[in-house]
């Protein structure tokens, strides 16, 4: 292991300490949890996440029936589209990203700007709003009676509630917690494993710690605070701020994304306004604005080309060869 301190103990350009004791302390820090936490007004149950599923892929969620949760949180793109701002259903172009939905379990509150105290709040909302998925929920609750199989589903589920408006967001965001990014190289290493990462990505992962200052913002295992900077990007979004305008580190502030399969899911930032991640590096070292809002843990970075390359080896290293994400076969009419 190389031997860095965790967080922004570091100034930037500063040398790394040696030392065992350092070593111990980082390991901990990045360790992986080994079981997923579960709220106790929605325990978790396989029936639970199963239905869960199975609404998540169904495109009967939205208005015109062409869209579903995994239009814009795609599986086979670390859970977002591949595009820099979401498509609605009707074909608006939205103002903001799909973010990934890994390892949602951990953290809270939910969007780019906060706005959602938790999954089950959140899950109801891009099905009802008319950019988004623009279907009403009654008409969604009468057309998944009309079938067979959701309502032996959902009565076997909820047995006192049947299919309403909760019990579809509870059943959703069970499923959305089981969404977890798998071991990657970088767990292999943090585990022991010498080999499972290259030596650039071991002197990437010091800078991140330490002269690049990431893991200020990009903390633990999901590599995120779960908080909200204003990183210096350009754009009108007010971010945090729309939510809580008093707050003057709030204005232009977005939620910090975790890293997990980050290599899977550009283009990056909010707006997508940055397409690969050499230009990520690039904005931390000298591409950000300054202006009042920017958050103190951000400033400029002498980072050396092999620096960069570095840092993006490292980066890579936190993708993981996820399972194949079975899509159900969806409910019919004809279907018992
Ligand atoms: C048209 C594309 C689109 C569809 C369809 C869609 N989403 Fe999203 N989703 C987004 C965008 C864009 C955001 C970020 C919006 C924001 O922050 O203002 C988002 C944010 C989220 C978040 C917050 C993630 C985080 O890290 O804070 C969750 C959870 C989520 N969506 C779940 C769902 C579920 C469940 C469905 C289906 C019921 C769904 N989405 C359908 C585009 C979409
Ligand atoms: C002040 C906190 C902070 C620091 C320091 C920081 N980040 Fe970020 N990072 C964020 C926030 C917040 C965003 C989202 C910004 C936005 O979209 O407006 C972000 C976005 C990113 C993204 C894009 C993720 C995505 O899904 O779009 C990457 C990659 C990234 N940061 C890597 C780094 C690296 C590498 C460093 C160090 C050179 C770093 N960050 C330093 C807070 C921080």
């Amino acid at each position: 292991l190389v031997a860095v301190t965790i967080g922004a103990a570091l100034a930037p350009g500063a040398n790394l300490p040696p030392g065992a004791a350092e070593c111990t302390r980082l390991q901990a820090g990045y360790a992986r949890p080994q079981t997923i936490p579960f709220p106790a007004d929605n325990p978790y149950s396989d029936a639970k996440a199963a239905l869960g599923q199975m609404l998540f892929f169904d495109p009967r969620l939205s208005g015109l029936g062409n869209a579903s949760c995994a239009t814009c949180h795609n599986p086979a793109l670390g859970w977002s589209d591949g595009l820099p701002t979401a498509i609605g259903a009707s074909g608006k172009v939205l103002a903001r990203r799909s973010p990934s939905l890994l390892n949602l379990a951990w953290g809270e509150p939910f969007m780019w700007d906060g706005n959602m105290p938790t999954l089950e709040a959140q899950a109801l909302s891009p099905i009802q709003t008319d950019a988004e998925m623009n279907k009403k929920l009654p008409a969604l609750v009468e057309e998944l009676e009309a079938l067979p199989a959701y309502r032996r589903m959902f009565n076997q589920v909820f047995p006192t509630e049947g299919i309403s408006g909760p019990s579809i967001s509870a059943a959703i965001a069970t499923y959305e917690r089981t969404i977890v990014s798998n071991m990657a190289p970088f767990d292999r290493w943090i585990d022991g494993d010498e080999d499972a990462i290259s030596e650039s990505a071991k002197r990437g992962f010091a800078v991140f710690n330490g002269k690049g200052n990431c893991a200020a913002c990009h903390t633990g295992w999901r590599f995120t605070d779960d908080s909200f900077h204003d990183v210096g990007l350009p754009g009108n979004d007010p971010g945090r701020a729309g939510i809580v305008p008093d707050n003057p580190l709030a204005q232009n502030a977005f939620k910090t994304p975790g890293l997990r399969n980050i290599g899977q899911r550009g283009p990056y930032t909010h707006a997508g306004s940055l397409p690969t991640l050499g230009e990520v590096i690039r904005h931390y070292a000298s591409g950000f604005i300054v202006r009042s809002s920017l958050s103190p843990e951000i400033g400029r970075l002498d980072l050396s080309a092999a620096e960069t390359d570095d840092l993006i080896a490292f980066l890579q290293t936190l993708t993981s060869k996820d399972d194949v994400v079975p899509v159900p076969v969806l409910p019919t009419k004809d279907q018992q």
